[in-house]
């Protein structure tokens, strides 16, 4: 059984995000959508929250499972048996950070091997931190989150 792992903070996911879910499991047997700490970032929504928005807007895909791990990412893919991880690339900016942590990633798993999905083209500018930004200022959210989780994110402002 092919598994990968999409790791991610996902604060909230945003279509981008459902975008590389929904391709990677046409990819893969099994999807492991991971919630993770980014330890750079201070997040908005709690782990739980996080876990269950993704969970309401991929039941629809079967091979997907949702879950949440505190520590390196590389000992869950471990733990997982799982040696690929599945990474969105939007722009060249992303490039950069990106290569560097499969490069950190490889160094203490040395099978592990990241694979970049391109992103849609009319999601290349988002991001969780956009979506927050429109949110906390009222702006339209139309097609850049699932419509059953836009109350949700307009809650917290
Ligand atoms: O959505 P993000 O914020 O770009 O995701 C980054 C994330 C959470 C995948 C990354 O910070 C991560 O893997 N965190 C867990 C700790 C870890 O393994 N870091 C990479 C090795 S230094």
């Amino acid at each position: 059984m092919k598994i990968a792992v999409y790791p991610g903070s996902f604060d909230p996911l945003t279509n981008g995000h459902l975008d590389i879910i929904t391709r990677s499991s046409k990819l893969f047997d099994k999807v492991l959508v991971t919630v993770l700490t980014n330890s750079t970032k201070q997040p908005l929504f709690s782990v739980e929250e996080r876990l269950d928005l993704i969970r309401r807007t991929t039941k629809h895909l079967k091979n997907v499972e949702v879950e949440s791990f505190s520590g390196l990412l590389v000992n869950f893919a471990k733990e997982k048996n799982c040696n690929v991880l599945i990474k969105g690339l939007r722009v060249v900016s992303d490039f950069e950070y990106e290569f560097q942590m499969a490069l950190a990633n490889k160094s203490q798993m040395p099978e592990l091997e990241t694979l970049f999905l391109p992103s849609a083209q009319e999601y290349m500018f988002l991001s969780s931190s956009i979506v927050k930004e429109l949110a906390r200022y009222h702006g339209d959210l139309t097609g850049l989150v699932p419509p059953e989780i836009e109350q949700d994110i307009r809650n917290k402002f």
